[in-house]
């Protein structure tokens, strides 16, 4: 049971208020990862220059950080700068990004501590410039102590790479645990299972994702979070990124409770009648006819 003592949901909007009525509080997501996508084409239709689109798309994560933390969001990733993005996009659009990621965090620090908002950070982090590194730090340090939403920012992130980074951890541990003793070194290799992948990755202090949200209106993953996503629910939205706020969160989570999750097994609506074995024989047969 959630605590309900603390509630911030007084503080959403009339028209956030009016959708979170129709959610089940009990069944809120423990983690939605999002894809904003659609800054270029926001700005495109304004004939405006890329960049301003990119400067309000910083405005509405800040909106929807603050609304996931009034319903109490436990874990909310945010896909803000891909590895394809530094490699592909020109370097003055990735100059601009680390700038605006800097500005946006020494501008919103505070309001993260006053919505009780932590942040974190996945990626090949080392390999962005030291002074926007040195302003993450700052950044999380300052909201550690916070018990709220963790707001996650994917930064020069790849779920590939992520992967890649997750093999190489498990081989140099193997190797060093085995001690140079090549039989203890087989006899590991042949015990890694899935929670040993897991526990390697940028995200092993999380819950997978339960729901995945991409504007703009592509439906891709992009090479996000590819094995943590493995049950989640996708949710498309043609919004651009821009233009998304918090209600529009509260929408896809309204969405995302009507879905039934299965984890690979049968529905709740499946009943023993209809895996009874004489019954999936005798319309085995029907087919047959
Ligand atoms: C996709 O739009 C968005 C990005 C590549 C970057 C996401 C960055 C922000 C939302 C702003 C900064 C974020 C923080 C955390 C300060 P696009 O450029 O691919 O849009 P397009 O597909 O329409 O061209």
């Amino acid at each position: 049971m959630r605590a309900l003592q603390n509630s911030r949901v007084h503080e959403l909007s009339p028209e956030e208020q009016a959708i979170y009525r129709q959610l089940d509080p009990e069944r809120i997501p423990r983690h939605v990862a999002i894809i904003m996508d659609g800054n270029g084409r926001w700005a495109g239709k304004r004939a405006l220059k890329r960049f301003l689109g990119h400067q309000q798309g910083a405005e509405s994560v800040q909106y929807v950080v603050e609304t996931a933390s009034r319903i109490d969001l436990p874990w909310l990733t945010l896909y803000a700068f891909s590895l394809e993005n530094n490699l592909r996009r020109p370097r003055a659009e990735v100059n601009f990004l680390m700038k605006l990621l800097k500005t946006y965090l020494v501008g919103n620090v505070k309001r993260m501590n006053d919505n009780n908002v932590r942040m974190a950070y996945i990626g090949r982090i080392h390999e962005l410039p030291s002074e926007v590194r040195d302003t993450m730090q700052w950044a999380s340090e300052a909201t550690a102590k916070n018990t709220g939403t963790t707001l996650t920012l994917a930064l020069n992130y790849g779920a590939r790479s992520e992967l890649v980074d997750a093999m190489r951890l498990a081989m140099r541990d193997a190797i060093t645990e085995s001690e140079g003793d090549f039989a203890r070194l087989q006899s590991l290799i042949a015990e890694m299972d899935e929670p040993h992948v897991t526990r390697r990755l940028y995200t092993a202090a999380m819950p997978d994702p339960d729901l995945v949200v991409r504007t703009s209106g592509e439906q891709r993953i992009s090479n996000f979070l590819l094995w943590q996503i493995a049950y989640a629910e996708i949710f498309v939205t043609d919004r651009l990124w821009p233009d998304f706020r918090g209600i529009h969160l509260l929408e896809a989570i309204a969405d995302f409770q009507r879905r039934e999750r299965r984890y690979g097994g049968l529905g709740e609506h499946i009943t023993d009648e209809d895996t009874d074995a004489q019954r999936v024989d005798d319309a085995a047969e029907l087919v047959r006819r």
